[in-house]
């Protein structure tokens, strides 16, 4: 026998040990708020809440963006760029790695700077800075991205020739520079140096020779994109509507690497030199995509940003497929993340214990299709609702176009008889051409392919499809495999699909 004891208890201790006391997204008047004030981004999952985006009760303005790639984290940017250029006026420079933001910047009648294909940016420009911070900031992303902090003297080298190269073109290191005074470039540096190489009396001419060597990766003819007068007034950066700075043409990360940091750079030093802002909203927006060097050490401006944003109205958004690229100093400070799909387990588990969101909203997120997000916000107040909500879809300005794979034919008997429920995966059908391309399948192939998704209402069962790869598209097996492995399916399942399509 049982014993049953009875106690009165008041209703609202009751309400606080019930699950539905507490309600799985934020109240209404946190998510809707004055249109004129935020940002429409999208309706809440559960009761279809319009969300408008503002950073007013946040402890600050910047996001973080995280999603595996076609999840769509740069749709969700662009979005969110034009509705603040709508509301607020906002001002938007895209740091953009790839070379993706360019088409919609064009359209949008906003101005393309294109380093690499006619645009260059002398690093020595000074846009009304003293030379002597404009030195720093140029030893700091040599730091950053050379040895050059391994070898003391090698830098003092650097840093002389730095400074005697403006003294030389008639400024004075530690004055403000008039706006439109001609700056010295790399190039002026370098031949300071070799004069010296060639005078024979410095003590350690290697030391002096790898110094040089060094600044010429940054100054050899072709290759002198940061070497070379400025095309681009780099002072009137953050006041220019939408800008897109592409860096796609540039050889390597480590140029890429350096325009960003010295895009960061020239741009925390505006916001610093123009002050507090009464504006109502965001002044400008930076955007850093894919650009895991700049956002990921400790040294980069980013940082600066992110720490002092709030007091100018500066806004910095970060986007990334991996979230451990992104410095901990921003993802712990960011004031909004929005999480699209992420599917590997050990970056659910950092984003999990950095963010704290329950286990509920960690299957949500890795069973996302493209557009959906789970949005996180830190608010300036501690609050009784939960921080972390799911977004039915980031409503943005263009038609989303799935195309949907069903799992169900990939299941036995006795799994789906013991209620195990296949997961759909889902591709946006410009993201799935990319793909196809990739495999090598032709024009022809594809839309043979995504014929007969159209006709069976965009929804097609897995192993159909993968027949389909094979014999119209002519997908090698290991292709596939490559395919379902990105899909991140599990090695079991893929084995299934390859055997019944007849095996290896
Ligand atoms: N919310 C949405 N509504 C409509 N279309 C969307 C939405 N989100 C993404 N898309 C479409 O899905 C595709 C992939 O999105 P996007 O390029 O933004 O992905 P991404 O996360 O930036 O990927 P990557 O990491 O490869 O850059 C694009 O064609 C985009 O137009
Ligand atoms: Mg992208």
């Amino acid at each position: 026998m049982t014993l049953l004891k009875l106690q009165s208890i008041m209703s609202n201790e009751v309400a606080k040990r019930s699950f539905f006391s507490r309600p799985p997204e934020p109240p209404v008047s946190v998510l809707l708020s004055d249109p004129f004030r935020s940002l429409y981004i999208g309706t809440t999952k559960i009761f279809r809440v319009p969300f408008t985006w503002s950073f007013f009760n946040l402890t600050n303005p910047h996001i973080a963006v995280v999603g595996i790639t076609g999840s769509g984290k740069s749709f969700f940017v662009k979005t969110l760029l034009i509705r603040a250029s709508y509301v607020w006026n906002t001002n938007a420079v895209i740091i953009d790695w790839a070379g993706e933001y360019r088409a919609w910047v064009k359209q949008s009648g906003g101005i393309i700077v294109s380093l690499a294909k006619g645009d260059y940016m002398n690093i020595m420009d000074l846009s009304g800075m003293k030379p002597i911070d404009r030195v720093k900031q140029i030893m700091n992303s040599l730091d950053i991205l050379t040895d050059i902090s391994q070898y003391p003297e090698q830098k003092r080298l650097t840093e002389e020739a730095i400074e005697q190269a403006y003294t030389n073109s008639g400024f004075r290191v530690s004055e403000r520079a008039p706006e439109d005074a001609e700056s010295p470039t790399l190039k002026d540096v370098i031949t300071l140096l070799e004069e010296k190489l060639q005078e024979g009396t410095y003590e350690y001419p290697a030391e002096l020779e790898n110094t040089i060597y060094r600044l010429r990766q940054f100054a050899r003819e072709g290759e002198d994109y940061f070497a070379r007068k400025s095309t681009v007034d780099l002072g009137k950066l953050a006041q220019s509507g939408l800008v897109d700075i592409d860096l796609s043409g540039l050889p390597d990360e480590k140029f890429r690497a350096l325009a960003g940091l010295f895009i960061l750079q020239t741009l925390k030093e505006r916001m610093r030199s123009e002050g507090w802002s009464e504006t109502k909203g965001l002044k400008t927006m930076v955007v850093l995509d894919e650009a895991w060097k700049v956002a990921s050490d400790e040294k980069s401006d980013a940082i600066m940003i992110v720490r002092e944003g709030r007091k100018y109205n500066f806004g910095l958004i970060v986007a990334s497929q991996n979230p451990t690229d992104i410095n901990e100093a921003i993802f712990s400070n960011v004031g909004t993340t929005f999480i699209l799909r992420i599917k590997f387990e050990k970056f659910l588990n950092y984003l999990q214990g950095s963010l704290n969101f329950s286990n509920f909203i960690r299957t949500e997120i890795s069973k996302f299709g493209v557009g959906q997000a789970a949005v996180e916000m830190a608010f300036q107040t501690s609050l009784r609702f939960p921080e972390t909500f799911v977004l039915e879809r980031i409503h943005g300005e263009e038609p989303l176009y799935v195309y949907v794979l069903d799992m169900t034919d990939t299941l036995t008997q006795s799994e789906i008889s013991s209620g195990i429920v296949a997961r759909d995966y889902q591709f946006e059908k410009e993201e799935l051409r990319n793909k196809l391309v990739d495999y090598g399948v032709s024009t022809e192939g594809i839309n043979t392919i995504f014929g007969a998704f159209e006709t069976s209402g965009r929804n097609m069962k897995m192993l159909e499809f993968i027949r389909m790869l094979r014999d119209t598209g002519g997908v090698s097996v290991e292709n596939i495999v490559a395919f379902l492995k990105g899909m991140s399916i599990e090695d079991m399942i893929i084995t299934r699909i390859v055997n019944s399509i007849g095996g290896i």
